[in-house]
This record gives structure tokens, sequence and C-alpha cells, in this order.
């Protein structure tokens, strides 16, 4: 019994004893022309199977897993890029991250960056990316120690993200073209005496739309879009119409002109909208960017996960609801708040700057901070979002801040439950300065359906 099983089990060890020695012998950075590359460089490739392998510093430091199998005992020679975190070379062959002994090859990923120990001259040190954080310590500390009515904290499904990263994948509107900028605005008639506050949520009870999270795939084009065509189609049709409309349909099928989770524009997501219809979210529910994966590896935004769905057929012949063409409200807050009052939620283009990520709650306005920072850690990108109403917040009795009321589309663990608000009447951030507002095409089927 004992023999019978114990055989077949010796020789399986000696086919994985003959797999483990195989890549020791593998050549693919010694043999490659030109050898190893410094810093990251996304040409210094082998192939290897039916794809390819690097050989540059970036793997001697990532430990990504497209690297060729002997960068790390072929490249280690390589004149190193970055400056050391550790100044003091430690002569024992290691190198020490806060109190935790890491050996020549291991690497560590601090927030964003990853870190390896590299053998250098004299001896080994830990040697880090530098990349600028999404995430970072100092912009929390320096928002909460001002009394500038808002809160900063961390979140850990935005921790370990560059800010590059966070601007491609959490983001996602194009700056409104030329023509579109130059759109006529509609005249407001001023009829309502404008509350001090007001909110869409309370004045339509379940017509309203949720906060929806877009995960890693830069379509707030496409979420806040939706978003507010289901506000509006409800509200229009005064509640026979009420299911949430599919963001991932436009996503995935306004292709034209867009760029999926790598970006869009609003005007076309309207244009579509308005000529194909969209269908509703249970019938082609979001999916994109949803997968968690590590931002890490050197493919990162051009892993499928990242990528929409494709459209499919099944979808197009379902029932669809279209929208009249989207009308731009002048910049006059009180011209908004006539809007929003009388027909629902709004969509805004806000200019996204590296404070807001870390949000927690109070009205926000952008924070300059006491470092001094280079362009790099000032980078900024379009975004779109819902505008439900506003008010003023009088925490402070002394200095009460008028307030946007906002839905941001990153999930209700961030900011005051998925929501913000921002400061009002001071285009803070271009909040105020393209603001449109749709009808819904509601016929009277759909009012007695
Ligand atoms: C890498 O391989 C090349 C070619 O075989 C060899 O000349 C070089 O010394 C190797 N470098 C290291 C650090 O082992
Ligand atoms: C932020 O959260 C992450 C994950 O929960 C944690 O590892 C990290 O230390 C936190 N950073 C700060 C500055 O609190």
């Amino acid at each position: 019994m004992i023999l019978f099983s114990a055989y077949p089990l010796g020789i399986l060890t000696v086919i994985v004893l003959l797999m483990l020695t195989v890549p020791a012998r593998a050549q693919y950075c010694s043999e490659r022309p030109g050898g190893c590359c410094p810093g990251r460089d996304d040409a210094c490739t082998v192939p290897r199977a039916d794809t390819l392998c690097y050989c540059d510093e970036f793997c001697l430091r990532s430990k990504d897993p497209d690297c060729c199998p002997d960068v790390f005992n072929n490249c280690t020679a390589l004149p190193s890029t970055k400056s050391p975190l550790n100044p003091n070379p430690i002569t024992t062959g290691d190198c020490i991250y806060q109190g935790r002994n890491l050996y020549a090859g291991d690497s560590i990923k601090i927030n964003c960056n990853t870190c390896a120990c590299l053998p250098m001259v004299g001896g080994y040190q830990l040697e880090c990316e530098e990349n600028v954080c999404l995430i970072r310590e100092e912009i929390i500390n320096s928002v909460n120690s001002e009394s500038n009515g808002w809160r900063a904290s961390n979140y850990s499904f935005l921790w370990g993200m560059t800010l590059e990263e966070g601007i491609q994948r959490r983001l996602g509107t194009l700056k409104p073209g030329r023509a579109v900028a130059a759109m006529t605005e509609i005249d407001i008639e001023q009829t309502n005496q404008l509350p001090e506050s007001f909110d869409s949520r309370q004045k339509w009870p379940g017509w309203v739309e949720g906060v929806m999270d877009q995960g890693n795939c830069g379509s707030s084009w496409a979420v806040s879009t939706t978003a507010v065509a289901s506000d509006r189609l409800a509200i229009q049709s005064m509640g026979h119409m009420r299911a949430p409309l599919s963001a991932q349909n436009l996503l995935s099928c306004n292709t034209r002109g867009q760029r999926g989770c790598d970006g869009g524009r609003i005007d076309r997501a309207w244009f579509y909208v308005r000529r194909f219809g969209i269908v509703t979210d249970q019938c082609y529910p979001y999916k994109s960017g949803m997968d968690e994966a590590s931002m890490m590896t050197r493919h990162a935004c051009m892993l499928p996960r990242y990528k929409t769905t494709p459209c499919p057929k099944d979808k197009v012949t379902s029932e669809k609801y279209q929208s009249s063409p989207p009308y731009r409200i002048s910049t006059e807050e009180d011209d908004i708040k006539a809007e929003i009052l009388e027909n629902g939620p709004v969509q805004a283009t806000l200019l996204v700057k590296a404070d807001f990520y870390s949000y927690a709650r109070g009205v926000y306005k952008y924070t300059r901070g006491s470092v001094k920072e280079s362009s790099q850690h000032r980078r900024k990108g379009y975004h779109s979002v819902r505008v439900l109403g506003w008010g003023v917040d009088r925490t402070d009795p002394d200095n009460p801040i008028p307030y946007w009321l906002c839905a941001n589309s990153w999930g209700s663990q961030w900011g005051e439950d998925g929501y913000f608000r921002i400061l009002r009447g001071q285009d803070e951030c271009e909040i105020e300065s393209f603001i449109l507002g749709v009808w819904g095409d509601v016929d009277m089927d759909m009012m007695q359906g």
C-alpha cells in the first residue's frame, strides 16, 4: 500500500526537480544584442515563447511577471538611474526597511513605488521608483492642519496607485471641444423663489440615482451621462420610467470618437443616447474596471480587464431609452439652481486636482498646501459628476460656506457616502463652467406603463 503510493510521488519529484532546473539554463538577457537596459525601457525585450520578455532595470525592481527569467542574474551590473532610499549601504548583504530584513532581489511596494534590494558598489541598497502617488500623507496632513472647511483621509482602494493612474482610471472625461463649449445657453425663467438649500433626493425620493462606482476605468463620461439621463427620465415621466440606464451600454457601444476606459466626451455621449438610446442597467450591468488587479505591471493599462466589454448583439434589440439633445445652462449660480429645482440633477465637468482624491467630508476647495511641489505633483484631469442640489455649511457659524451637493462615481466608501460638497459661486475647479441638462424622451406609452 505504502509502496504503491510512494512510487508515483517519487517520479513526480524528479519531474518537478527537472522543471525547476530548466530556467537556470535559460538565456534571454544574456544573449540579447545590447544586453540589459537602464531605467524603464519598453523596447528592451527578447522573444520568449510566443510573446516578449523584458531585460530592463524596471524588471529588476518590480518583479514584473513579464521579466525574462535571467534578468536578476544577468542585469544587476546596470548603472542605477535612481537615487538610493538608504544612503548607507548595509554590508551584511541585505537591506533593512522599517525593521524588516530584505535580501538581494527582494522587492517591496511602498505606497505606489516598488523598491528593490539591489547589489551596489560596497553593499546592497534599497532603491525605489520615484512615482508621485495618488494618496499622499503630505496632502492629508496639510489639508487637515488647516481650517479650510474640509477634511482629507486615506482610501485603501486608492492607496498604491500613482497620481497618473488615478487620472487615467478614476476620471475619464475629455475637456469639451471648442464648438461644444461655445454652445448657446438656454434662458432660464426665474419663476420660483430659490430656497437657501435644496436636495433633489428629497424633492424626488426614489427617482434620483444613487452613487455608482466606475472602478479602475476612466468612464466618468458614460457614468455621469447615464445617471443624469436616468434621473431626468424618472422625473419627467413622474416616476413611470425609473430603471437606471446602463453606463456599460454607453461605454461599450459609443465607440466612435470615444476612448472607452481611457476617457470620452460628454457631447458625443449625449449624441449617442439621443440617436440610439440606452438599455437599462439590469439588462446590461456595469463590469468595466471592477476586477481586483494590481496596477503595478507594465501592461496594466492594456490588460483586457481595463478594457470595456464588447457591445453584445442581444442588447441591441432590448428596449431602449432616448433623450433630447442636451442643453447648456449658464455659469450663473441662480440659473443652475433654477434648472435643478425645476428639472432635476444636472451634469457638471470638474477639473480634478491632486488633493481631491483624499476628500473625506466638508466643503471641498483646492488646497495648495505649504509644500513646494513640482508640476508632476500637481497634475490635473477632467472628470464629470452630477449636481443634485446646494446649501450653506454652517459648521463654523462665523464662516458660512455655500456649496453645491454632488454625486461622484467612486462608490459609497469615498467622501460623504459617495457624495461631496464643493464651494459654490466661485467656479471652484470649473464646476460651474459647463453645466448640461437634458429632456428625456418620454412618450405616452411610458407614462401609462
Ligand atoms: C550577462 O551576460 C553577458 C553575456 O553572456 C555576460 O557577458 C555578462 O557578464 C553577464 N552579466 C552579468 C552581470 O552576469
Ligand atoms: C492607507 O491605507 C493603506 C491600506 O489600508 C495602508 O497600508 C497605508 O499605510 C495607509 N496610509 C496612510 C498614510 O495612512
